[in-house]
């Protein structure tokens, strides 16, 4: 029985930055981890490779489609897929190996294997690192996996989810996308670049469910205009993998032939094979663990973060209460503001927000000023030839205090953390206009946006 302060289950950024953080605090602290790779479902099958692929995948169509227009001309262009996806598990392995130097360099043990509460504060791993711990805490923080609809199979073969998605060996002539949620657009962009047909099936009538409706609209507009095929009010009640293709059926329409079927229907969290029973503690309807404000669960000293609670499941907001779960734990403060964390869609153009929807205003009865300002009157935005889109900033009607920023456009994803910061000091939409931005970036939308709160651009 090996005793430890800290035990965080998951390396994923919940539980690696946490233990990390907690080891910087002087906790003497163990991760354990079943994969072999240290960073979890972000930087193993999600936010890494994903981002690899978009960011490989808009060279190739901005070679093939863009350039032009720049006065670049290229002569024959060739995609040599097994190159690019050779190029993003490179990139998966560089940053999973960081991870586990980080450890070393932190002194936070790491053992290979699954782990099961025994009891209070007792847990086994089974694995390569097969060991009996105890520690007088524990976070969960185990994240999440793929979740299926009714009479939808992930067979992994022409039925998958984001992970095969990441790696398909060859481009699918056409493409089934079910759900125009986050995961289903990045990756149906990154496939309908490499040349897919890309159909895209939504229960709701619109896309990126959560969003302003601002952004949805105008996301929907963009992404339709460069080739997707959009079936929104659509429900989707099966799909399954013949021989050599698989074919999906909706409600009310024919059935849809297809080479490859992506199932982005959101993500269940990742408890069933803790053993909570062992120390009686209980999810919620949605296989989900309920914690309080300091990721306190029902059982004293256990604590969990990340996509196994209730709120937004993002890597980001995952490492945010992993730190601020250590540090309540060691000096008895420690919080995430919810409304500075960031949201953003890495398709292009970039989705990015923060803080209030106008619709959430709306509906808590808030009064508030709109200030917007379009990409196209941004001189470094024509430079680039990336004109599409607008920033959006929300601020209180009585005290000019920022409550929610929404930016469609370049670099969207950069452009945000500006207005988390101004969220989280409570900066007036003033505080912003009022700060000098460099000429010329794109930058200037943003202070143009917040000057627009007061009805005072000055390039619009
Ligand atoms: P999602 O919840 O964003 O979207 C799922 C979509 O599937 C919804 O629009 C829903 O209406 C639709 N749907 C559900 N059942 C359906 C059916 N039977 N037929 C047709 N449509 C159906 O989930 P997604 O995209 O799978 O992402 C999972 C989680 O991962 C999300 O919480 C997301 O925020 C997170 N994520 C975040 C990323 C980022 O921050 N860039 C990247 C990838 C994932």
């Amino acid at each position: 029985m090996t005793e430890y302060d800290l035990i965080v289950i998951g390396a994923g950024p919940g539980g690696y930055v946490a233990a990390i953080r907690a080891a910087q605090l002087g906790l003497n602290v163990a991760c354990i981890e079943r994969e072999p790779a240290l960073g979890g479902t972000c930087l193993r099958v999600g936010c890494i490779p994903s981002k690899a692929l978009l960011e490989r995948s808009e060279l190739y169509h901005e070679a093939s489609d863009g350039l032009k227009k720049h006065g670049v001309k290229v002569g024959k262009l060739e995609l040599d897929l097994a190159a690019m996806l050779k190029r993003k598990d490179a990139t998966v392995s560089a940053l999973t190996k960081g991870v586990a130097g980080l450890f070393k360099k932190n002194n936070v043990t790491r053992y290979e294997g699954t782990a099961t509460f025994t009891g209070k504060g007792a847990l086994k791993v089974e694995g390569k690192d097969s060991a009996e711990l105890t520690a007088k805490h524990i976070i969960i923080a185990t994240g999440s996996k793929p979740a299926t609809i009714p009479g939808v199979e992930l067979d992994g073969k022409r039925v998958g989810s984001s992970t095969e998605a990441l790696s398909y060996e060859e481009v699918p002539k056409h493409l089934v996308v079910i759900g125009a949620g986050v995961i289903g657009l990045e990756l149906g962009s990154v496939w309908l670049r490499l040349g897919s047909k890309v159909t895209v099936l939504e229960y709701m009538d619109h896309i990126l469910p959560g969003l302003d409706s601002d952004l949805s609209k105008e996301a929907h507009k963009l992404f339709k205009k460069q080739g997707f095929d959009f079936h929104l009010g659509s429900k989707v009640t099966g799909a399954k993998s013949l021989k050599s293709k698989a074919v999906v059926s909706v409600d009310g329409m024919d059935d849809i032939e297809c080479d490859q079927v992506l199932v982005a229907t959101g993500r269940w969290a990742n408890t069933d094979s803790l053993g909570l029973d062992a120390i009686g503690l209980e999810t919620n309807k949605r296989g989900q663990i309920e914690v309080n404000e300091h990721f306190e669960t029902a059982v004293e000293g256990v604590y969990a973060i990340g996509d196994v609670i209730p709120g937004l499941m993002l890597a980001h907001k995952a490492e945010d209460e992993g730190v601020a779960c250590v540090e309540h734990i060691v000096t008895g403060v420690g919080h995430v503001n919810y409304d500075a964390v960031p949201g953003i869609v890495y398709t292009h153009p970039e989705i990015a927000s923060v803080g209030k929807t106008e619709q959430e205003l709306q509906d808590a009865g808030v009064e508030y000023n709109v200030g917007k300002f379009n990409f196209m009157a941004n001189g470094r935005a024509r430079a680039l030839g990336d004109t599409a889109g607008w920033v959006k900033i929300l601020a209180d009607k009585q005290i000019d205090r920022v409550l929610g920023a929404h930016i469609i456009g370049p670099r969207a994803g950069d452009l945000i953390a500006e207005c988390a910061v101004a969220i989280e000091f409570g900066a007036s939409a003033e505080d912003i206009a009022r700060s000098c931005h460099a000429h010329p970036t794109l930058a200037e939308c943003v202070k143009e946006a917040a000057l627009g709160v007061a009805g005072r651009t000055i390039h619009m």
